[in-house]
């Protein structure tokens, strides 16, 4: 049945393909009847390739659709560019066509990525060192290649609008989307449109995707939180503190964290980084009923490293806080009590030794005048 409707086909357009396919100059005409030439060059292709019924059977048993979709083609960024269907499929030149080798559709699209490094090289050689790329390579097929996530026929900007990167990745990490989908930043991105919020890959790039569960990932991620949290125009429009990273790295906790990311940065830590406290993908507001550092679930949160803790163990810390006459007096009146009284003692016993060394002196003098 789809064989004789083949032959049909392949009886219709072989004039076609004669006239343009082997001879494309053939077909370049005048620009009133032929503005976009790659674009009526395709239609050889089309004549065959726009059928919806058109499909082949690969040995695996699975069946590889055939339709190309000519509308959505145009409208991306190939397409606008009228880009030739040959100049990414540069093996065929006519019907009938050089076999293929891919024994199921997965193992097709694998094989078929690979042309988008003719005219992206660049990207090309960046995913090589990518997470993706190293899952491939030890035989997790299901890891993203070009057209996984941009296509192979409806590529166009993927930033555009910006809420389209999360939804890319979606397709296969669809439960840390569902997250992110929940978090501040994922919420005001998704909800909002608002661009000042990460998405994916300002934290794990995107072609050069790097291993986030190294030490030197945890390490530096300190400096990626802060890149934004310390941005005083960025988060003066939401009302956040940007004292944040200055106090963590004030504190027992970060000290440590900022020494072994500056001198150690493959060492393991056992201190936390920012997203131990608030999560990494479900980051919320400390007033989020759901945060985890939300006042009630804070002891939680700390109990994972201070299994011993108590309920009054995380008032015993400052968070984010200097100490000031309204948060932590105490701490406050004491650091005041100790900025005075040690100038004071110091001061007192340096005078103290130098009156003394005078005296001395002049008792000296005294002595050696009376003898
Ligand atoms: C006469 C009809 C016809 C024309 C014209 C045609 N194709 Fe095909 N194409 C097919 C059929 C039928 C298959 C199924 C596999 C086979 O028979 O080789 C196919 C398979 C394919 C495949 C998937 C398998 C493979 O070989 O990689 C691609 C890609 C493809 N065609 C691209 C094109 C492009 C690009 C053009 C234009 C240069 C084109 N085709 C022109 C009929 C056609
Ligand atoms: C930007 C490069 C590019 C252009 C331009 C392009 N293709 Fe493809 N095409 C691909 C890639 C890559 C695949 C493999 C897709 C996959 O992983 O299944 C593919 C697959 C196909 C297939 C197999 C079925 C499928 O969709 O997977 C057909 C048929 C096909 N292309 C026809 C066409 C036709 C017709 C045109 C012109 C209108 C065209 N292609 C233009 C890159 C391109
Ligand atoms: C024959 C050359 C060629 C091939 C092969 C090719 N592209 Fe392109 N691609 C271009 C050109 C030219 C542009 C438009 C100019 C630009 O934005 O760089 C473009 C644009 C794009 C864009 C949009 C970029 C943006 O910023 O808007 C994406 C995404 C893209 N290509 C992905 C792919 C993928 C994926 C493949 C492989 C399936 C591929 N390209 C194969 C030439 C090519
Ligand atoms: C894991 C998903 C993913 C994979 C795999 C991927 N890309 Fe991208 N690509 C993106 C995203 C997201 C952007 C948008 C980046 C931005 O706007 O900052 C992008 C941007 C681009 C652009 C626009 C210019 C640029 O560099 O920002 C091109 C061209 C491109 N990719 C081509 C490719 C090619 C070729 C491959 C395969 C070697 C590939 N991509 C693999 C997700 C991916
Ligand atoms: C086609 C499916 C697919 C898409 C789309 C995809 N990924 Fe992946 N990703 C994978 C697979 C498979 C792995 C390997 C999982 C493993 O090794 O446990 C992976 C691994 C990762 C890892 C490393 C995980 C680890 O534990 O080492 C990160 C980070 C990642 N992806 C981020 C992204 C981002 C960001 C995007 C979107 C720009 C994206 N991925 C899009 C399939 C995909
Ligand atoms: C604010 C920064 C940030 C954003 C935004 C972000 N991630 Fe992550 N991601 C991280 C960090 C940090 C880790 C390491 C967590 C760990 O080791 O416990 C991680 C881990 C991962 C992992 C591997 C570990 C796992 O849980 O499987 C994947 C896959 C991943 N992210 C994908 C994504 C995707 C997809 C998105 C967008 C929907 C995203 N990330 C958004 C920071 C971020
Ligand atoms: C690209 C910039 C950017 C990066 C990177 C970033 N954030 Fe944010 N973050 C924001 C913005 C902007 C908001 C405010 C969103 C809103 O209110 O709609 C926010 C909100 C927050 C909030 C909620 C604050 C409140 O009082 O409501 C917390 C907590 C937070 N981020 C922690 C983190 C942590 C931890 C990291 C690193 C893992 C991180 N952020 C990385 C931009 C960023
Ligand atoms: C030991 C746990 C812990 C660590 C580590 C930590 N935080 Fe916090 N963070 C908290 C707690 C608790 C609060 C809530 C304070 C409150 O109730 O006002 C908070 C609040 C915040 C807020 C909201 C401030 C505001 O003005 O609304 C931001 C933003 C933030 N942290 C970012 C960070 C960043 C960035 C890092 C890493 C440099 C970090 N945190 C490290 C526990 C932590
Ligand atoms: C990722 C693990 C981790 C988390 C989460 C964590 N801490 Fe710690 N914390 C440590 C380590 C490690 C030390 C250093 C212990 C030492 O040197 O003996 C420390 C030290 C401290 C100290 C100094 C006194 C002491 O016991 O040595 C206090 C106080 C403290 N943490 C409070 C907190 C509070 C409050 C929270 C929750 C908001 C918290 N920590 C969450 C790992 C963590």
């Amino acid at each position: 049945m789809q064989q004789r409707w083949f032959s049909l086909l392949i009886a219709l357009s072989v004039v076609a393909i004669l006239a343009i396919v082997f001879v494309p100059s053939a077909n370049a005409g005048g620009p009133e009847s032929a503005p976009n030439p790659g674009l009526v060059e395709n239609q050889v292709c089309l004549s065959c390739h726009s059928s919806k019924q058109l499909s082949m059977k690969l040995p695996s048993g699975e069946t590889l659709g055939l339709y190309t979709d000519e509308a959505a083609f145009n409208k991306s960024a190939h397409g606008l560019q009228g880009q030739r269907c040959t100049a990414c499929h540069t093996n065929i030149t006519g019907y009938p066509h050089p076999p293929t080798t891919a024994r199921d559709i997965r193992d097709f699209s694998l094989q078929m990525y690979t042309i988008c490094r003719q005219c992206h090289d660049k990207e090309y050689q960046a995913q090589l060192d990518s997470n993706h790329a190293t899952a491939l390579a030890s035989g997790n097929r299901n890891a993203a290649v070009c057209t996984d996530c941009h296509t192979a026929h409806t590529a166009s900007n993927p930033n555009n609008p910006r809420s389209r990167i999360p939804q890319t990745c979606r397709q296969c990490h669809s439960t840390i989307f569902d997250q992110y989908k929940g978090s501040m930043h994922g919420a005001a991105l998704l909800d909002q449109s608002n661009p000042d919020v990460p998405t994916c890959i300002d934290c794990h790039g995107v072609h050069k995707i790097a291993d986030p569960t190294t030490n030197k990932f945890r390490l530096g991620s300190v400096e990626l939180c802060s890149k934004c949290h310390t941005n005083k125009a960025l988060m003066k429009r939401y009302n956040i503190s940007t004292n944040v990273l200055n106090t963590y790295v004030a504190d027992f906790h970060g000290t440590t964290v900022e020494m072994f990311e500056k001198q150690t940065p493959n060492q393991p830590t056992n201190k936390p980084v920012c997203y131990d406290c608030h999560g990494v993908h479900d980051i919320r507001s400390p007033q989020d009923p759901k945060s985890t550092v939300m006042k009630d679930n804070l002891l939680k949160t700390c109990q994972q490293c201070h299994p011993d803790a108590t309920t009054d163990f995380p008032s015993s810390w400052m968070s984010h806080y200097d100490a000031s006459p309204t948060q932590y007096p105490a701490v406050y009146y004491i650091n005041l009590f100790y900025t005075i009284l040690i100038p004071v003692t110091i001061g007192g016993m340096g005078a103290f030794i130098l009156l003394d060394i005078v005296r001395r002196i002049l008792n000296r003098f005294q002595k050696a005048g009376s003898a």
